[in-house]
């Protein structure tokens, strides 16, 4: 055998391992489990559910705590959301999402008349107003038990005093000096004067300190009004950017009523408009409910297909009809959501054959793939499902000079500009336009599901557009494949956005039987690299133990249990 066939038998080995479960055990913990994309944040996490936390203050404290050991994607310059669900009552939505600056406009990434996607993506009107800060707040607020400061304060002592560079940030964070090069205070701060960080070297982020401490110090206030808030006007006002004061002050985060569907008995609660994930992963287990998938088979031909198809129609649902909610009045999202019109989709498919997408609808323009994802449960199984983003990896990677910060380019999931739809991936439909105040249509799919009224799974994931789908593939391997919560973190993954019209998925992760049946079904296929980085928590009611994976796709990841008896017994068996 050759040297570089071993190797490929070697790769394929370690993953078909990784699939057949030999390393599939999940962390186990009873009084509370926080799972996010880097350990000492979920440590951070931990530690405040074992002082008496909620899983709110929980996912505030990780959150902060990503902001400064997760550069890529952890922020307080960015946005997202929160899909919280007591124990006992109603499940909350908070959207913190970013806002439109006051002088924006549909034709804002225009330049002379003609569209840029270098202004749209990666220029200071690509920022938008972040909503991070007021949202965690927003949440503490109502849901919180410990003080605020104690939550912002393990995150302050991060930033000032440093941490260790991982190996995976090493080489982020020299990926990234290619395109940060251009902005001195972004250099400043991630590099040794300009000598790249090592796996090994201690990070200390000063300017970041001090923008958190006033964060713990004033709250909201810390960052909205101010030295952080006259730093990014300042930065805004030199480059043509938009943003003022008067934005930041005027920043408000929302509580929505949560969107909710079935599947299979367990209860669906993720997030409403405006992101679009909750309606289409809750449209694509309706369309999937009516197959029997647990006796097709993880893998199958005939699963892929089926769930393939789900996914074609619910993405062109969502190109077609999804925007902000405060300025898009006719969303038909309780037709979207409803057995019924699931019904009818899956009169439209063929179990044998698919149909090519449409060229009369459009493909949809770029999104990068970093964002990120905490899950959490607390001992009383409150859980907390929360998604946020720069947008891209490191977002427009400008840290504003003397506050420490990345900024978002989360203007860029706005569409291009009014009448711009072309077969290269602009689109110019109207309820996803950029206007003043108005939030950016997003995919982020924060998730909960409950079984007889008690918790059973929360999942979450980054990856742009990819996010609905692996959302709904880890729901499937629980809950029609039987897997435990690091299985379905590492089962293979694979995507359809309608357009274009092609499955993509994890190399190695169809069989070479499964692609061939599936091109006979008329199916293109294309195998490419990892798909999103998911953080799955299963209640284990039987036990009343809870279960959480770390999804290996990313390095410096962990689920982290808090052990301990959890101080109430959650009463029916639920697996
Ligand atoms: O809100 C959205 O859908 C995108 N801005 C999220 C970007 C993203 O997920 C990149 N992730 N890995």
């Amino acid at each position: 055998m050759s040297k570089s066939k071993f190797f490929i038998v070697v790769v394929a080995c370690a993953v078909l391992s990784l699939t057949a479960g030999a390393v599939s055990v999940p962390v186990r913990a009873q009084k509370g489990m926080v799972a996010s994309q880097n350990e000492i944040a979920s440590r951070i996490g931990a530690d405040a559910i074992k002082e008496g936390g909620t899983a709110v203050d929980a996912a505030v404290a990780t959150a902060f705590a990503l902001a400064v050991v997760h550069p890529t994607a952890g922020n307080i310059g960015g946005g997202g959301f929160m899909v919280y669900r007591p124990a006992k009552g109603e499940a909350i939505a908070y959207d913190f999402r970013e806002v439109a600056p006051g002088k924006s406009s549909p034709t804002m990434f225009l330049q002379d008349g003609k569209y840029s996607s270098e202004i749209h993506h990666n220029s200071h009107l690509a920022v938008g107003v972040p909503g991070t800060v007021a949202g965690v707040h927003m949440a503490w607020k109502e849901q919180g038990k410990l003080p605020w400061k104690r939550l912002v304060e393990p995150a302050v002592a991060l930033a000032r005093d440093g941490f260790t560079v991982s190996d995976g940030l090493s080489r982020s964070l020299k990926s990234v000096m290619r395109t940060m090069q251009k902005y001195p205070a972004s250099v400043a701060q991630f590099t040794k004067n300009g000598v790249p960080y090592e796996p090994g070297d201690t990070l200390k982020q000063p300017e970041l300190a001090r923008t958190l401490e006033r964060i713990a110090n004033q709250g909201p206030a810390g960052f909205y009004e101010g030295e952080t808030a006259l730093a990014l006007e300042k930065e805004m006002l030199a480059h043509g950017g938009l943003i003022t004061r008067e934005d930041l002050k005027k920043y408000a985060a929302k509580k929505r009523v949560p969107v909710k569907g079935t599947y299979r008995g367990y209860d669906v609660i993720s997030m409403p408009p405006i992101s679009s994930g909750g309606v289409g992963l809750i449209e694509m287990l309706n369309v999937l409910e009516g197959y029997d998938l647990a006796k097709m088979g993880p893998g199958s031909s005939s699963a892929v297909h089926l769930m393939t198809e789900a996914m074609k129609r619910a993405y062109s649902d969502r190109a077609h009809y999804l925007g902000d909610p405060d300025f898009v009045k006719d969303m038909p999202i309780a037709i979207l959501t409803s057995k019924d019109y699931a019904g009818r989709l899956r009169k439209t498919i063929d179990l044998t054959r698919t149909k090519p997408s449409s060229p009369a609808t459009f493909e949809w323009s770029h999104e990068s793939d970093e964002t990120t994802h905490i899950s959490v449960v607390d001992g009383d199984r409150n859980a907390v499902s929360m998604t946020y983003t720069l947008e891209a990896g490191y977002g427009v990677k400008i840290v504003v000079p003397g506050a420490g910060f990345l900024l978002n380019n989360e203007m860029g999931d706005f569409n291009a500009a009014p009448e711009i739809t072309t077969a290269e991936g602009l689109i110019g439909t109207k309820p996803n336009l950029a206007e003043p105040g108005k939030r950016m249509l997003s995919s982020m799919t924060p998730t909960i599901l409950t079984k007889d009224g008690q918790l059973f799974m929360v999942t979450g994931s980054p990856g742009s557009r990819t996010i609905i789908n692996t959302v709904l593939e880890t729901i499937v391997d629980v809950v029609d494949f039987g897997m435990n919560a690091q299985e379905a973190i590492d089962a293979p993954r694979f995507h359809h956005q309608w357009l274009p019209d092609k499955i993509q998925y994890e190399k190695y992760g169809l069989s070479a039987d499964t692609v061939a049946e599936l091109e006979k079904r008329g199916h293109t296929l294309q195998s490419g690299g990892a798909q999103g980085v998911a953080q799955v928590i299963i209640y284990n009611g039987k036990e009343d133990v809870l279960e959480g994976g770390t999804d290996r796709r990313a390095s410096d990841g962990g689920a982290v249990g808090v052990p301990g008896r959890a101080p109430t017994k959650q009463t029916s068996a639920q697996r």
